[in-house]
């Protein structure tokens, strides 16, 4: 598995969902927020149009809940056809067995960190998961400024899941652009999250490919 790049919709217009993710045919995965308006102070979209998108589009989903109590709601999305569900360990009752309903259910279980957020205490639990997003900027909204404090915690996951010989994908989600990402890259990110560096772009194709040129150099 190489490099891969996930356009985030939070940033289209939402309002023509389908269309939008149909504008972008070099990506490899739709990255799609859940806010709930509690867990992060957003609100988007929930299950009924996460079901109606994955009917709609041939790419992969890989769903980011920034949602209270996805112990509740997580397997609902992989049942729904998300090839990934990815929630945050901050609102989680039981991670462990989260990961393994999630993957029970046929998808990609992964799990998120915050900012302030530590990746050593979860060292021992990183063989249940397929993919560990680190946030690089404050979970909730689009277009903020990447934070370099998570440079450290993207290396220090690398090494962990080297030592372990686990092989999850490590994905950065906040701020990612042309600026940004090969530091991201270097620091052993392998999946990127990028909204509106896409979304704005004019040609939202040409910048996937020139992200992906920028991580893979
Ligand atoms: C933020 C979301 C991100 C967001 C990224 O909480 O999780 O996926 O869409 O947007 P940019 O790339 O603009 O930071
Ligand atoms: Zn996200």
């Amino acid at each position: 598995m190489g490099i891969q790049i996930t356009p985030s919709i939070l940033n289209a217009d939402l309002s023509a969902l389908a269309s939008e993710v149909g504008r972008i045919r070099s990506a490899d995965w739709v990255h799609v927020d859940v806010m709930d308006n509690h867990f992060v102070p957003n609100l988007t979209l929930g299950l009924p149009v996460v079901e109606s998108l994955a009917r709609s589009t041939d790419l992969p989903m890989d769903v980011h809940l920034m949602i209270e109590d996805p112990d509740r709601w997580a397997p609902a999305y992989a049942e729904a056809g998300c090839g990934s569900v990815t929630f945050h360990v901050e609102a989680a009752a039981a991670p462990v067995r989260l990961a393994r309903e999630i993957r029970a259910q046929g998808a990609r279980a992964s799990m998120a960190l915050k900012p302030a957020t530590p990746v050593d205490p979860y060292e021992d639990l990183l063989a249940e998961l397929d993919m560990l997003l680190i946030m690089t900027v404050e979970p909730g909204f689009g277009g903020q400024k990447f934070l370099d404090l998570c440079l450290p915690k993207i290396r220090r996951a690398r090494e962990l899941m080297d030592k372990h010989g686990v092989e999850a994908w490590l994905q950065v989600d906040g701020g990612v652009s042309l600026e940004t990402i090969e530091r991201c890259a270097e620091a052993g990110a392998d999946t990127f999250v990028a909204g509106s560096a896409v979304y704005s772009a004019d040609d939202p194709d040409a910048m996937v490919a020139d992200l992906r040129a920028r991580a893979e150099a």
